[in-house]
């Protein structure tokens, strides 16, 4: 009988998945000569089979450097297509292709190419977060982790258009005493953390230290004892001397930071709605049986135009100059 690829992989996917995940992750690894990088905000089972688990800045360093053939990208969108610009001869997989990020959909490329033309004689700084398209117009790439010290290395007198995360690039304003064109986009996750709830948690936690991430609004920044990259957090909280944190950034990197200090103990920031924690929706698409297919069908894989690649890979390039390890 004939079939179509489309019609045999639906047909392998609706075969029953092994019984042992992780055995069978770790064989496909081997016969693809593959590599699973993973963000914090993953699920746990998928944090735990990951052979590199970090912050955007890492995992771009890692997708950079690394020997395998095929790309295991779980996290979303735009970084595993980060991971593409880098790796145009490898096959990157994305668990599932709807894993999108609502920062980088806040900035949509035709409008921002209108701001950009209004706005002639700037440097576009964009954070990773945003589409290739968008990194296509940008001149150099940021994280959270290295937004300031970027900032800080172009000369004063240059003006700086920073898209697309506006919590972000006000923190990096009150850092750096510059004063940037702000895109204002935002993160679903980031924005909705409650600062009353943050606020009870240390009065009945007075012991508590608060850990922000910089795409949270100002009023919970305000709370933060400690503001970073969440790779940044996770180091935070191992060496401070606390024993309690409050943590306003998505709940997965708790997974990492409960391994790392087992005594210690974390509580994730209320979000304002009635969930007591705040998990974004686009990361926890993946899902370890996910990542198990897209290993055995090498599907989805990201792709994207030679041209877009080209224009987007100059300024990721100039953000790894810019931030050397
Ligand atoms: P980090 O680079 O700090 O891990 O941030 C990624 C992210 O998407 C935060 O929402
Ligand atoms: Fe995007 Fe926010 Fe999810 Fe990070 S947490 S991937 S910024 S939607």
């Amino acid at each position: 009988m004939f079939t179509t690829a489309l019609a045999q992989r639906k047909l392998t996917q609706t075969a029953e998945p092994p019984l042992d995940l992780f055995e069978a992750i770790q064989a496909l690894k081997r016969e693809l000569n593959a590599i699973i990088l993973a963000h914090y905000y993953q699920e746990p089972d998928i944090q735990d089979i990951a052979d590199y688990i970090g912050d955007s800045l890492g995992l771009s360093r890692q997708a950079a450097n690394t020997d395998a053939d095929v790309i295991v990208f779980a996290g979303v969108h735009f970084m595993a297509e980060t991971a593409k610009i880098l790796n145009p001869n490898k096959l990157v997989l994305l668990p599932d292709l709807a894993a999108g990020c609502s920062l980088a959909d806040s900035c949509p490329p035709e409008a921002f190419a209108a701001f950009k033309a209004a706005h002639p004689d700037h440097l576009v700084v964009s954070y990773i977060n945003c589409t290739a398209e968008i990194k296509a117009m940008s001149d150099i790439i940021c994280t959270s982790s290295n937004a300031v010290q970027i900032v800080r290395q172009i000369p004063e007198e240059q003006p700086i258009i920073f898209a697309p995360d506006r919590n972000l690039g006000r923190y990096v304003m009150e850092q750096t005493g510059r004063n940037l064109v702000l895109w204002q986009g935002s993160c679903i996750v980031h924005e909705t953390f409650s600062e009353k709830k943050i606020v009870q948690l240390k009065i009945s936690h007075p012991e508590a230290e608060v850990l922000a991430h910089p795409e949270c609004e100002p009023a919970v920044l305000r709370h933060a004892t400690y503001i970073g990259s969440t790779t940044a957090l996770l180091n935070y909280c191992q060496r401070s001397s606390a024993s309690t944190f409050i943590v306003a950034t998505e709940p997965g990197i708790i997974h990492q930071m409960q391994k790392e200090a087992p005594q210690k103990h974390f509580i994730p920031a209320p979000p304002m709605n009635s969930c007591n924690c705040n998990e974004c929706p686009y990361m926890r698409l993946n899902t370890l049986e996910k990542l198990y297919w897209a290993m055995k069908n090498r599907t989805p894989q990201i792709t994207m135009s030679e041209e877009i690649r080209l224009a987007a890979l100059q300024p990721i390039q100039r953000m790894l100059e810019m931030s050397p390890s």
